[in-house]
């Protein structure tokens, strides 16, 4: 019986922030156990000439400040992603504002950037990086609360961390921060983007690490294909689909499902889904996706790479299943490549398409 089954039950009967802190101090303290990961050559995969052992990363949010990537990276993911991080140290909103909605399998967070600033983060980074990690590390860039002009945040986050970073991240789509989303707006994607892009090419020259969007679920058709066409018009080295959503399912049953915040586990899977789909097919499948939204089983990471795409992520399922999901999923995945004749997870990417 693994550790999970019984230590699981007594961290859920803490309120879900400090049942994530402890979880987190477990973590540092190297108390957490690791899995045991035998990884299967059908997972690796190479994208942006940077060699995956396996395609699921843990998606941001989970570990802000970066101070956990060691021990996460040891429970079998192939990438981490930290953050999201601001220039400046901020608390965030008031708690609470973390809710478990534990018979819908969901979370709803209001956190609001809650995070120590680049700073800290840089420092951690730098510790991290003076041995080599057993996997890859994407850098989630967000924005002060009370920046006024917010590319001004993200190109100071781009200078200050794109030298730790395998890739980044501009995280446009948290419902959390007031205006956020809507930078995911054309005029404003594109000033954004290029203004990052310029910053990283100043700092690091071809060495940049790949660039890549997060988008919320919430999206009209219009907004996907401007998304899109600017994605291919300033060479946006991947996208990320997506953050959690505002909309309530009516499905939901939980107390806790009218809270303010954004949603994501189980009930976000079908509309992130969609999206990624759409993406896919706008962008022809010219540039890499990272699906995340509502995986909990190695059958849906499957179908998120059918659905288009390269890299996989999740976060809340782990909240009810604890680290042991992470190489149940990778099992399950490597099986149903080989029971549909794959050789390769690259091979099955976009394959609901053909
Ligand atoms: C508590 C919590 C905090 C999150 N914080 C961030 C964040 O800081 N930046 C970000 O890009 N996404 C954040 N996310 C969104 C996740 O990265 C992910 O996109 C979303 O939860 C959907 O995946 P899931 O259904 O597997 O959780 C957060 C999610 C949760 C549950």
């Amino acid at each position: 019986m693994n550790s999970f089954r019984l230590v699981g039950p007594l961290i859920r009967l803490l309120d879900a922030e400090k049942a994530h802190s402890f979880t987190l101090w477990c973590l540092k303290k190297g108390v957490a156990p690791s899995q045991k990961v035998t990884p299967d050559p059908i997972l690796q995969t190479s994208i942006w000439g940077r060699e995956f052992t396996n395609p699921l990363g843990l998606a941001a949010g989970f570990d802000k400040n970066a101070e956990v990537v060691k021990p996460m990276l040891a429970q079998g993911f192939g990438f981490t992603e930290v953050g999201s991080i601001t220039p400046r140290a901020q608390p965030g909103n008031p708690k609470p504002r973390i809710f478990r909605l534990s018979e819908d399998k969901a979370v709803i967070n209001r956190m609001g950037f809650n995070n120590a600033g680049a700073v800290a983060a840089a420092e951690n980074l730098s510790e991290l990086r003076k041995q080599p990690l057993n996997g890859l590390l994407g850098v989630n860039l967000g924005k002060n609360k009370d920046t006024a002009v917010a590319l001004d945040d993200y190109e100071m986050g781009a200078k200050q961390l794109c030298h730790f970073a395998d890739y980044i991240v501009i995280n446009v789509s948290s419902p959390n921060t007031p205006g956020l989303r809507a930078l995911q707006d054309r005029k404003e994607l594109e000033i954004l983007i290029v203004g990052v892009q310029r910053v990283l090419l100043e700092e690091m020259g071809e060495k940049a690490p790949p660039l890549v969007l997060k988008i919320a679920p919430d999206l009209t058709e219009a907004d996907k294909v401007d998304i899109a066409a600017v994605a291919l018009d300033l060479a946006l080295d991947g996208l990320t689909i997506t953050n959690t959503t505002i909309e309530r399912p009516s499905s939901l049953k939980s107390n806790h499902r009218s809270e303010t915040g954004g949603l994501s586990g189980a009930p976000l899977f079908d509309a992130s889904t969609r999206v990624l789909s759409d993406m896919y097919r706008l962008t022809e499948g010219k540039i890499p996706l990272i699906g995340v939204g509502g995986i909990s089983s190695g059958e849906q990471a499957y179908q998120k790479i059918r659905a288009g795409a390269s890299l996989i992520q999740l976060y809340s399922a782990l909240v009810y299943f604890g680290p042991p999901l992470v190489t149940e999923i990778l099992e399950d995945l490597s099986r149903l490549l080989k029971r549909d004749g794959y050789n390769s997870v690259s091979e099955a990417v976009g394959a609901e398409h053909n």
